[in-house]
């Protein structure tokens, strides 16, 4: 087991990472104090693991009630958080009551919009069960649901009480969608350290695998790195950015794809060459760096040449991304490894050129 401290002052919270939730899940209920809990699964999630999470909770001799809402981006709205608040009303939930996310992404942020917001907040703990939500969506505060076509656009700040991350779970985990997790990892290494980035180098196979030991380090890196940066930038306005390496690509692959065709790691995967080679271009890499990135995200089973968008479509959905101001184009982007920045004047040229390249990877 190994344990994270999130450093956010008064909103402070653990992220425990280990195989097993027993001894853990037990202990956290105990210091954080609930009187009852709804524990949040979905169609996939709650069979699988809802009824042993209830026994556990309930051994505290903590009330606690299995509620599932339907798999998938579809369910993220705001008709869901209404049966969450029914479900929690009917339960008698108060103040002293935690809501609990047993699931992936969607699971997570949808609970916690809900505990943000049912009496104004109440107490939260995320049990992320896809390794995207163990290493992205659980750590970072950021909650939320869909609304009107958009998405994320209804949603707020709130941190959990705890994080309780069981790697046994990826057993049953689909494994396209843990690839899709896996994107975010290696982005972490590029990015943020590069003693991390030769890890997973020397490791990729075992943690491909899901081998315990070589996971809950890879986890355990990623979340560290994520809380970092988090800690230095809570809202999002200045050095959290660098979180994006990769996306400002991938959320464009993400959509020319109709959001079915690529998951999002597939996509982040392929955005992250794509960028380091826009880095490459304006001379802040060099193609060593950008050639190891590629090689890794190929060994990892994800797909790294950029399928036939044109550019002229690639580059228009860019421009609505949320980075980009007027004609400027903003990226983060790597600058050596273990390092990043925002550069925020890259030329649609360079872009272009960038996109052929990754046709060609
Ligand atoms: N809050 C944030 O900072 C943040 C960051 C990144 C992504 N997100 C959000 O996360 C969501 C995507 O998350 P996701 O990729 O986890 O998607 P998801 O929650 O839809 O899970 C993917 C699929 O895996 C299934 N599943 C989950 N755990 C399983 C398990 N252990 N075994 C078998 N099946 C399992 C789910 O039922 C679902 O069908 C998006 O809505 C995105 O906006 C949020
Ligand atoms: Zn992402």
């Amino acid at each position: 087991m190994q344990t994270i401290a999130v450093d956010l002052g008064l909103s402070s919270y653990p992220i425990h990472i280990g195989t097993g939730w027993d001894g853990i899940l037990i202990s956290e209920c105990a210091r954080i104090n609930i009187n009852k809990a709804l524990i949040v699964a979905d169609t996939n999630t709650g069979p699988l693991y809802g009824r042993m999470v209830q026994d556990l909770i309930a051994s505290g001799d903590i009330a606690a009630r299995l509620v599932s809402v339907p798999a998938g981006e579809g369910a993220k709205n705001l008709d869901t958080v209404a049966g969450l608040y029914a479900a929690a009303l009917e339960s008698g939930l108060d103040r002293e009551s935690a809501f609990i996310a047993l699931g992936g992404g969607v699971t997570g942020d949808l609970t916690g919009f809900a505990a943000s917001t049912y009496m104004r907040g109440v107490k939260f703990i995320q049990m992320p069960t896809t390794l995207l939500a163990q290493v992205d969506s659980s750590v970072g505060g950021k909650t939320g649901v869909d609304f009107a076509g958009m998405k994320n656009i209804v949603g707020t700040f709130y941190q959990p009480a705890s994080v309780i991350i069981n790697t046994d779970t990826l057993k049953t985990l689909p494994e396209r969608q843990v690839l899709s997790g896996l994107a975010e990892i290696i982005k972490y290494g590029i990015i943020a350290d590069e003693s991390f980035l030769k890890f997973l180098e020397a490791n990729i196979n075992s943690i491909v695998a899901l081998d315990s030991q070589a996971l809950v380090h890879a986890i355990g890196r990623s979340c560290s790195i994520k809380a970092e940066i988090v800690s230095k930038d809570e809202r999002d306005q200045g050095i959290r950015a660098v979180l994006n390496f990769g996306h400002t690509v991938g959320h464009a692959i993400e959509a020319l794809g109709g959001m079915s065709a690529y998951t999002h790691g597939e996509a982040v995967a392929i955005g992250m060459v794509a960028e380091a080679n826009i880095a490459l271009l304006l001379g802040l890499i060099d193609s060593s760096l950008a050639d190891r990135i590629r090689d890794l995200l190929r060994r990892a089973g994800l797909p790294v040449r950029l399928p036939d968008f044109s550019n002229e479509s690639l580059v228009r959905l860019m421009q609505h991304d949320k980075k980009t101001t007027g004609s400027r184009f903003v990226f983060a982007l790597p600058k050596g490894p273990g390092q990043a920045c925002i550069y925020k004047d890259v030329k649609p040229e360079i872009i272009s050129v960038a996109l052929d390249m990754a046709r060609q990877a």
